[in-house]
């Protein structure tokens, strides 16, 4: 990471755990136990059903809520589904989008996540986009390729302005809840290739200013040395955002001065 351009940032994505019960147990211990962070932004991006339960019980708190998926409709005939607009409403700040098991489980295509940032961002909201290779894919030799056209694709039409307020998140899908977290090095290289590809997308002073996220397998245990990478700004954390002295553990590591 490097502060002097760049916010890092610990984000959770609980995906489809805890219900609001548990949702207001965890927001209340958090609060109370959440070491003074100076130095890093915390997002906790919870199921829809929880936002409210995390939203009251963490405000004021230097804990921003997110959300994990929107639909790209100001609103109109979708059954079941979320706009931006009504996420912005709840007071949640960011969201994550394109995440690989949205894309494989639910078949988002790249030109709907394309819709769903500009729907996020037409909000006010901040979107967390996720990129990523399978493994076929890192053995084939194409990340690079591939994470380009995700970039490319999902940022069409994303003003310079707009690009102030998106963070990105490289999340192997093979180091996703598999305990395979990508070496450091792997993290490092492909978070800093990203950062060249918003270079020529953007400019020198948006990429520099961007956050880049690694996710995968992130734990208290190895977060240290993958903030240690120029370029890996913050964690987005699944499995281990769920138990709270872990998600503190990962806090702390992130808010240590010294990187
Ligand atoms: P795990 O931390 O459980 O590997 O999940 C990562 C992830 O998909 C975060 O979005």
């Amino acid at each position: 990471m490097n502060r002097k351009y760049r916010k890092t940032i610990v984000a959770g994505n609980w995906k489809m755990h805890k219900t609001p019960a548990e949702t207001k147990a965890f927001a209340e211990r958090l609060k109370s136990s959440l070491p003074r962070v100076k130095r890093c932004s915390i997002v906790l991006c919870v199921p829809y059903v929880d936002i409210p339960a995390a939203v009251k019980l963490l405000k004021d708190s230097r804990v921003a809520v997110g959300a994990q998926n929107l639909h790209w409709a100001p609103n109109g005939a979708y059954t079941g589904e979320v706009s931006a607009e009504m996420l912005a409403d709840l007071d949640v700040k960011y969201v994550i989008i394109g995440h690989s098991e949205r894309r494989t489980l639910f078949g988002e295509s790249d030109l709907i996540v394309n819709k769903k940032m500009h729907a996020a961002l037409a909000a006010g909201l901040r979107p967390i986009l996720c990129v990523g290779e399978d493994w076929d894919q890192r053995q084939l030799g194409v990340t690079l390729e591939l994470i380009a056209y995700q970039l490319k694709a999902a940022l069409a039409g994303v003003s310079p302005e707009d690009m102030r307020r998106v963070v990105i998140a490289y999340e192997p899908i093979w180091a996703i809840g598999t305990g395979n977290t990508a070496t450091p090095e792997q993290a490092g290289e492909v978070c800093s290739a990203i950062r060249g590809m918003l270079r020529k997308l953007y400019g020198a002073r948006i990429a520099r200013s961007t956050t880049i996220q690694y996710g995968g397998s992130v734990n208290a245990a190895n977060i240290e040395d993958l903030l240690d990478q120029e370029d890996v700004d913050g964690g987005l954390v699944g499995t281990a955002s769920l138990d709270i002295a872990h998600f503190i553990e990962i806090i702390r590591s992130a808010n240590q001065d010294g990187y």
